[in-house]
This record gives structure tokens, C-alpha cells and sequence, in this order.
């Protein structure tokens, strides 16, 4: 059984904890695309963990974690996660930890390229993680890229960089950037990538044949839906396929294993980074903005940066869902809208005074919809750590309820908090049925 985690709206949405809650029950976790822009966060206890490359599943110590072919990976950053986590207390070995041999690696000119990129873009900037992450993609598909098989062989590993140094510096001096020098980064590479070596495999094969003997397989998404490259709100978007497409691409995974699609749904909306945010809480909503940033804790785990934040636009949600074909949803953070009066739903946009039928393609256009709401009542009461649905508030059910009938998916779970115990997993459900196995 493999089942896909995907995020349905701009990311950070609490793929972190879930995918810690249902790698209980699987064999191998997977990531499938991005790199360390990504940034996913497990909380346990008073332990906790925030993921970038690794997938959340690393977190129990008996499963298998798989870093896909779809990936672009900083060797770099591998280590200085792998030693944070191992200080942790969490063992990292290359019997349990698997480096797809075609993924690419991000080298220190794409970090240089992502800073001239953005400077180049000015206010058209993405805002991105400045992490390499779009030149290592681009350079894949301008097919330059080096992969973990190119980089274990000494010659291979040096004649790429020293080309494609030489056009990336052309590019980095022309924006006033610093040149930078290959031997060093040659050097360190080769390095790192010896050390790499033992975790480096054909993970598709590994994948394949881990379905075929009837293992559970766990692929963790990283950002989201709506930052795909191609379905997301381009060009403000990441630079690889977040989406169910993209999993299988990115794993090499036989689609035929696939069981199911879990969506995961956060109760309102947050965006890091540039790009049209149609739900924003701007000028007179500010303060509510400030209110949810502040309760829901909404600065990234990545680069620290506040996210903005937006009431749920369940047109977005509905477009994510159609494009993944989400089985099943799991709802987080109801938690956070605890305090409010009412709560506002983003219903569908009109543009130019018309409805829209699907989601406006041109970012322009996002930027200038106007977003139809409806207005529910809060519940004004604590929903923190409940665990059933008849625990909750009326008006938290009708609310969960409105949601899943206007995405058009069952609610399979909903989270009331940020720990693993924080949960309801609604019975009857898809979700449900994935856990009891
Ligand atoms: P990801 O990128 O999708 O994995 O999400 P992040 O980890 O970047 O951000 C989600 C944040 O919300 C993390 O700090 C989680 O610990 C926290 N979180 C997840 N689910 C809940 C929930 O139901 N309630 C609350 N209050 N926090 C949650
Ligand atoms: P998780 O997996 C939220 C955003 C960046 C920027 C755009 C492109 O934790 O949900 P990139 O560095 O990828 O080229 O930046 O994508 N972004 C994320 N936003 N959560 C993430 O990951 C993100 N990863 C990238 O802010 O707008
Ligand atoms: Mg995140």
C-alpha cells in the first residue's frame, strides 16, 4: 500500500505531524521532491524536531526513510541534519536512510545564482528560501545537473562543476555578485559525497520491490499544492511537481501501488514568500492576522520568516483537491481559530464582476480577484487536545462540516493541537481504514 501526503494549499500546512502519526503504521516514508526549503515540524512530548531533507518518519527510530530521485539535496545540509537529529538522539545509518542516486545535487554556485535570481527579479522577486533550490532544478532540466551517481565518480564529478561554474560565475559577476572558485567546491564535494556514499542507492528499485513483497510505503510532500510548479500560482511558486504527479515521477513508484491521497488542510490560510494571496488579512483584518500568526505560531520553520496569513479559501482547497484527488482530508490547526467571534470562508472569486469557474491561471488576475465569503460563528471555546468529534463544539462541527462539503473530500482527521496524542481521526473514514492496516 503506498499512500501520498500533499499539502493543498502554500505550504506549512502540519505535513510534519501527520506524517509522524501515520508512519506508525507504515514501513518507509519517502520524500519526493524540493530539498531543505522545506521545513516540517514533529512535536513530541517536549521533544521536538524540525525536518528539512529527511523525511518526518525519521523521527521512529524502526522505519525506513527514502530521500527520492525527484530531489534536489545539499550534501551539506544532509549532514548538518543528520547530526542535529543523531544529537537528538535519533540514529542515522544507511541501512534506514536511502539517497536516491538520481537526485540532484544543489553545489554552492546554486545558492549564489538564487541570490543574483532574486535581485535580478526585483519586485517581482518570489521571495524564495535562497536555499539553491530553482537553479538546481534548472540545471536538471537544462540537463547540467549532477547526480549523487555522476558526483561518486572523481572525473565526472569535477569537469561538471568546473563548466558549469564557469557559466554560473558569468551570470553571479554580471550582478555585482562574488566570483567563486571551483577547486575549493570541487574539493569539499568529493568530500562529502564520499561520506554520503554508503546512504547513496536506486531507490526506485528499492521502492518497487519494498510494494511488490506488500510493505507500506508513506510519501511526505513537500511545500504545497498551490506552490507547484505547474499547478500552483506561477511563477510565485517552488520549483518542482508538489503534486500527485509528481510523487510517482519522483519516486519511480509503479503508479498501480498508489491506495489513496490524504490532503492535508490547514483551518485558515498562510503564504511565505511574494505571490497573490486572494485571502489575505490585510489594512483593517491586520490585527486578526496578527492574532492567527501569533496563536498558530506562523514563522517559518525554515528561514524564520512570519508567514501571512488568510482566512480558508475552500475555492483554492477545492482546485487542490481536484488536481490531487484527495481521498481523504486531514484538517489542522482548528485549535488556533478558538478565540474567534466569526470565521470567514472563501467560497469562490469573481473577476471583473464574473464568477470564476476554476482558478485563474494568470497571477495578475489572482492578485485583482475579489473573494466570495461566507461567514460562520466561532465557538469561542477551547478545542485544544481533543481526540473525538463529539467532543467538539458545535459550531467547530459545522465548521469542519462546511469545509469538507465545499472541498468536495471526507475530513479523515482533524488536529487540535500540535503533539501526536492532539488528534481525532474520524471513523468510517479512509484515513481510519490506511491506520488499522
Ligand atoms: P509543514 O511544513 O506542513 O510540515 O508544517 P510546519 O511544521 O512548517 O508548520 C506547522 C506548525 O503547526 C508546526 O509548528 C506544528 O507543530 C504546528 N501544528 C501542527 N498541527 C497543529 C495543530 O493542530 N494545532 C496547533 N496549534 N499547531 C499545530
Ligand atoms: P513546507 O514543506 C512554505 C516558498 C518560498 C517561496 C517559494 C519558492 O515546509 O511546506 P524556493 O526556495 O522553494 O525556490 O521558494 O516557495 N516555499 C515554502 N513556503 N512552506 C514550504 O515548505 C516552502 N518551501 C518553499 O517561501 O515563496
Ligand atoms: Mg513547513
Amino acid at each position: 500500500m503506498v499512500i501520498a501526503v500533499i499539502g493543498a494549499q502554500w505550504g506549512d500546512e502540519g505535513k510534519g505531524k501527520i506524517v509522524d502519526l501515520l508512519a506508525e503504521r507504515f514501513d518507509v516514508v519517502v520524500r519526493y521532491q524540493g530539498g531543505h526549503n522545506a521545513g516540517h515540524s514533529v512535536q513530541i512530548g517536549n521533544q521536538s524536531f524540525v525536518l528539512h531533507l529527511l523525511p518526518s518518519g525519521v523521527v521512529h527510530q524502526g522505519k525506513t526513510c527514502v530521500l527520492g530521485n525527484g530531489m534536489v539535496i545539499d550534501p551539506k545540509a544532509f549532514f548538518e541534519e543528520a547530526d542535529r537529529l543523531m544529537g537528538q538522539g535519533i540514529t542515522i545509518t544507511p541501512e534506514r536512510v536511502k539517497v536516491s542516486s538520481r537526485a540532484h545535487l544543489i553545489l554552492p554556485y546554486h545558492r549564489a545564482l538564487d541570490h543574483t535570481s532574486e535581485e535580478r527579479l526585483g519586485n517581482e522577486r518570489v521571495g524564495t528560501t535562497l536555499r539553491g533550490i530553482g537553479p538546481a532544478y534548472e540545471d536538471k532540466a537544462g540537463r547540467r545537473g549532477i547526480r549523487f551517481a555522476d558526483a561518486l565518480v572523481p572525473e565526472v564529478l569535477r569537469s561538471r562543476i568546473e563548466r558549469n561554474l564557469e557559466d554560473a560565475n558569468r551570470i553571479i559577476e554580471a550582478y555585482g555578485g562574488q566570483r567563486l572558485e571551483a577547486s575549493p567546491i570541487i574539493e569539499e564535494t568529493s568530500a562529502i559525497v564520499e561520506r554520503l556514499a554508503p546512504f547513496i542507492c536506486d531507490t526506485s528499485h528499492f521502492l518497487n520491490q519494498a510494494a511488490a513483497r506488500g510493505e507500506s510505503i508513506l510519501l511526505e510532500g513537500a511545500q504545497a499544492t498551490l506552490l507547484d510548479v505547474d499547478h500552483g500560482t506561477y511563477p510565485f511558486v517552488t520549483s518542482s511537481s508538489t503534486v500527485i504527479g509528481g510523487a510517482l515521477v519522483g519516486t519511480g513508484l509503479a503508479p498501480k501501488h498508489l491506495a489513496g491521497v490524504l490532503g492535508i488542510v490547514r483551518t485558515y490560510t498562510t503564504r511565505v514568500g511574494e505571490g497573490p494571496f486572494p485571502t489575505e488579512m490585510l489594512e483593517s483584518e491586520a490585527e486578526l492576522g496578527q492574532l492567527i500568526r501569533e496563536r498558530g505560531r506562523e514563522y517559518g520553520a525554515s528561514t524564520g520568516r512570519p508567514r501571512r496569513c488568510g482566512w480558508f479559501d475552500a475555492f483554492a482547497t477545492r482546485y487542490a483537491a481536484e488536481i490531487n484527488g484527495f481521498t481523504s482530508v486531514a484538517l489542522t490547526k482548528l485549535d488556533v481559530l478558538d478565540t474567534l467571534d466569526e470565521i470567514k470562508v472563501c467560497v469562490g472569486y469573481n473577476l471583473d464582476g464574473k464568477k470564476c469557474d476554476s482558478l485563474p491561471a494568470v497571477s495578475q488576475d489572482l492578485r485583482r480577484v475579489e473573494p466570495v465569503y461566507e461567514t460562520l460563528p466561532g465557538w469561542k471555546s477551547s478545542t485544544l487536545g481533543m481526540t473525538d468529534l463529539s467532543e467538539l463544539p458545535r459550531a467547530a462541527r459545522e465548521y469542519v462540516n462546511f469545509l469538507s462539503n465545499h472541498i468536495g473530500v471526507e475530513i479523515g482527521l482533524v488536529s487540535t493541537g500540535p503533539e501526536r496524542s492532539q488528534t481525532i481521526i474520524v471513523r468510517e473514514s479512509a484515513l481510519a481504514k490506511w491506520l488499522r492496516g
